[in-house]
Order: C-alpha cells, then sequence, then structure tokens
C-alpha cells in the first residue's frame, strides 16, 4: 500500500477508535498546591515564551505532528494551522515521506504555511528514513515545503515493530540524527511518538547538541495500539499480536518529562502524551517542560465537532493553564517551575529508582534551570 493511502486509513482509524493505552500518563500523582492569595489579576498573567530559542509562542502550547500525504486530510492541517495561527500557538505537520516520495502530494502540507504566515510551524521526518537513506537534502525540502521553522524527527520503533509493512530500522539512528542535527540551520526537535523518550537517549542526543526534545510519553494515543487495530480491521485478526505491549510499554509522559530535564537541563522540552486539559498542561510544565504539546484531542475535536468545536478545546486549554498559573500565585508560564509542587505514589518511587532525587528535583533543580536558562540566551 502507498504512504499517502495508510495516512488516510490511519487517521480514520485513530480518530474513531480506541487507542489510548491503558497505562496512565501518571500525571494523577503530581500535585499543583494552590494558592489562596495569588497576589496579582489572573489578567497579570503571562503565558507567552519562545519556542525552541525562537518565536515567541502566545501560549505554551502545540499541537504536535499528524498528518498530511493525502488530498482527503488537506482540510485537517489547514484547520490546525487556523487555530494555531488566531491562537498564537505552535502546530506540526505529520510525517512528511510521503511528499517527498511524491511531490503531487505537498499540497496537504504546504497549505499549512499559506493559512498560518505568522504561526511557528514544524516540519516532520521519520527517523528510520534518516537511517534508510534520507538526508540533508530530503531534511531541508520539508522544511522548505511548509516553510518551516524548525523540525521534528520521529523515533518511533514500536509502531514500526508493530505496523504491517513497518521498517523497524534503527541502527545507528542516534548517529544519524545528531549528523544531519549538525548540517541544518533550523532547531531539529527529536520526538517519539506516544512511546516515550529515556533519559538515556537524551542524555546522547543531548550531548551531542540537540537541544529540542518533544517526550510524546505513555498515556496517551499509542502507536502500538494503532498499529495492532489497523492490522486487526484489514486481516480480521492483527498479523503481530501485541500482547500488552500495546497498553503497558513505555515511558509515561510524567516520568519522560522529569527523566529529559534532569539530563537536559537547557533544552527546550515539550511535555506531550496524554495531555489532555489545562491541568495536565500545567503539571507537565510544573514537572519541567517548557510547553505541552497535544495531538489526538486536537483530530477528535476538528473531526467530530468542526472547527468551531477545535477553537473551542484550544481557547479552553489556554484559559486553563492560564488560570492554573494565576492559582499558584505565579505571574508567568516560567513561574510554574517555581510553583510548589507534591508529586507522589508510584510516580515518585520510579523516579527514584530512576536515579532522580525528587525532593532535590521539586525544590533546587526547576529552579537551576531557570538560572541556566537566563545565562544562556535571551529567554528561551
Ligand atoms: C500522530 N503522531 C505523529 N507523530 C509524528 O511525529 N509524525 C506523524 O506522522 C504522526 N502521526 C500521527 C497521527 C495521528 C492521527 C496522531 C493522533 C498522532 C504522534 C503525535 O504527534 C503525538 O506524539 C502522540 O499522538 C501523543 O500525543 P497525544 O495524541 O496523546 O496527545
Amino acid at each position: 500500500m502507498s504512504t499517502s493511502s495508510r495516512k488516510f486509513e490511519h487517521v480514520k482509524l485513530v480518530a474513531s477508535s480506541k487507542v489510548e493505552s491503558s497505562e496512565s500518563t501518571l500525571f494523577e500523582f503530581v500535585r499543583l498546591i494552590h494558592n489562596p492569595a495569588p497576589g496579582l489579576d489572573l489578567d497579570d498573567v503571562d503565558l507567552s515564551v519562545s519556542f525552541c530559542g525562537g518565536r515567541r509562542l502566545r501560549a505554551p502550547l502545540m499541537i504536535t505532528g499528524m498528518t498530511g500525504g493525502h488530498p482527503d486530510v488537506a482540510w485537517i492541517n489547514e484547520s490546525l494551522a487556523m487555530v494555531a495561527e488566531e491562537f498564537g500557538i505552535a502546530m506540526g505537520v505529520g510525517s512528511q515521506r510521503a511528499a517527498l516520495e511524491d511531490p503531487s502530494l505537498s499540497e496537504s502540507y504546504s497549505i499549512v504555511r499559506r493559512v498560518a504566515p505568522n504561526a511557528v510551524l514544524v516540519a516532520n521526518i521519520g527517523a528510520p528514513q534518516l537511517v534508510r537513506g534520507y538526508g540533508v537534502g530530503e531534511v531541508l525540502r520539508a522544511i522548505e515545503m511548509i516553510d518551516a521553522d524548525a523540525v521534528a524527527v520521529h523515533l518511533n520503533p514500536g509502531q514500526e515493530a508493530f505496523q504491517d509493512e513497518g521498517e523497524p530500522s534503527f541502527r545507528g539512528v542516534l548517529e544519524r540524527v545528531v549528523d544531519i542535527a549538525s548540517r541544518i540551520d533550523k532547531p531539529v526537535i527529536v520526538k517519539e511518538v506516544g512511546t516515550g523518550l529515556s533519559r538515556e537517549v537524551v542524555a546522547e542526543l543531548y550531548n551531542a547538541g540537540v537541544k529540542c526534545f518533544d517526550v510524546a510519553g505513555l498515556g496517551g494515543t499509542n502507536w502500538i495500539k494503532a498499529e495492532v487495530l489497523r492490522s486487526k480491521a484489514r486481516h480480521g485478526t492483527p498479523l503481530k499480536p501485541a500482547g500488552g505491549l500495546d497498553d503497558y510499554w513505555g515511558n509515561p509522559t510524567a516520568i519522560a518529562v522529569v527523566e529529559a530535564r534532569v539530563v537536559a537541563p537547557r533544552a527546550f522540552i515539550i511535555g506531550s502524551g496524554g495531555v489532555r486539559n489545562g491541568l495536565d498542561v500545567a503539571k507537565v510544565i510544573a514537572l519541567g517542560a517548557d510547553i505541552a504539546g497535544v495531538a489526538l484531542p486536537a483530530l477528535r475535536a476538528l473531526i467530530n465537532g468542526g472547527y468551531e468545536s477545535l477553537r473551542k478545546l484550544v481557547s479552553s486549554l489556554i484559559y486553563q493553564v492560564k488560570v492554573a498559573v494565576f492559582l499558584t500565585g505565579g505571574r508567568s508560564v516560567r513561574d510554574l517551575w517555581k510553583a510548589p509542587v507534591a508529586v507522589h505514589g508510584r510516580l515518585r518511587e520510579e523516579l527514584e529508582l530512576r536515579g532522580v532525587n525528587v525532593s532535590e528535583y521539586i525544590r533546587e533543580y526547576r529552579l537551576k534551570a531557570i538560572l541556566w536558562r537566563a545565562g544562556y540566551e535571551g529567554g528561551y
């Protein structure tokens, strides 16, 4: 099956099926401490933040890459880009492999820049394609296609392993990503797709010069699950049954964010995977992310309720996070890194097992990150 029709099949299936894992993000083990006397007005809260060391967003939110590569999904990218433009948030397109293979499919991606001339837009390419022959030329073409501000490279070994026609080729992948990142003048964001980056991988990439990450952790859309469902829909029974890896394999988002921040103190980190409301946005930032990312909720809102419903979702997320900042007594998004937060139960236990001193992280480390950040650049 061609890449383009596979993309369309994915979107339809994901929007209408249960593709979220049974395992949670572990956000339920995080509580931001309520400040009953915030000492400022709600309207004093400023949500703006810069993206990957570059242009400013009006709110700390990104709709992460989902689609493109088929004329039938162009309207989805168009709508997501329009909402990004309207609210001043970032938006990514899905893997651009389809259009790199068949330039007649470019329109379903390039439409985003036409409707969002001012938004921060992010191109997208798969790490397996880099391993199997794509080079700087293809990455630059993907960037040019949407006049992107940055390019995301996705690591999706679980998805490739369970996809009927998957290509689980990851030999030498980190060297390849680092090499490409060093030869591109736009920021490269290394992302997962819902199974979560790990401390080890972020450390290796960060130490080799990669500065932006999207953890895309476990607890939201799960691509192992989506591929197994798709295979089942096609063949009656999945070609490669997942046996629990579809629900329980991966690094939960809350853990992935803290682990990334511990090893990449100055990096720009997008906390995503199972972010479903403004409280989740606030929690993921309080844990150490710069901004939050959502994918599936935006797609579902749009497909089930149309553009107005997508607008409503985005405006609600932004309002909710604004109130959350206010109720911790903060004035800016970055103040969430100073906000008192209780990390308890399984999240705390698992982080400790992974070598994170949680009390120190909450009390001192996030503050250090602010100081490192301040000495490092003008506002990122
Ligand atoms: C995705 N995701 C994704 N990621 C990527 O880097 N390239 C891609 O082409 C796609 N395609 C895609 C399609 C659809 C329909 C969805 C829902 C998701 C992954 C996405 O960017 C994100 O990392 C995960 O979905 C986790 O976030 P949510 O959905 O739990 O908010």
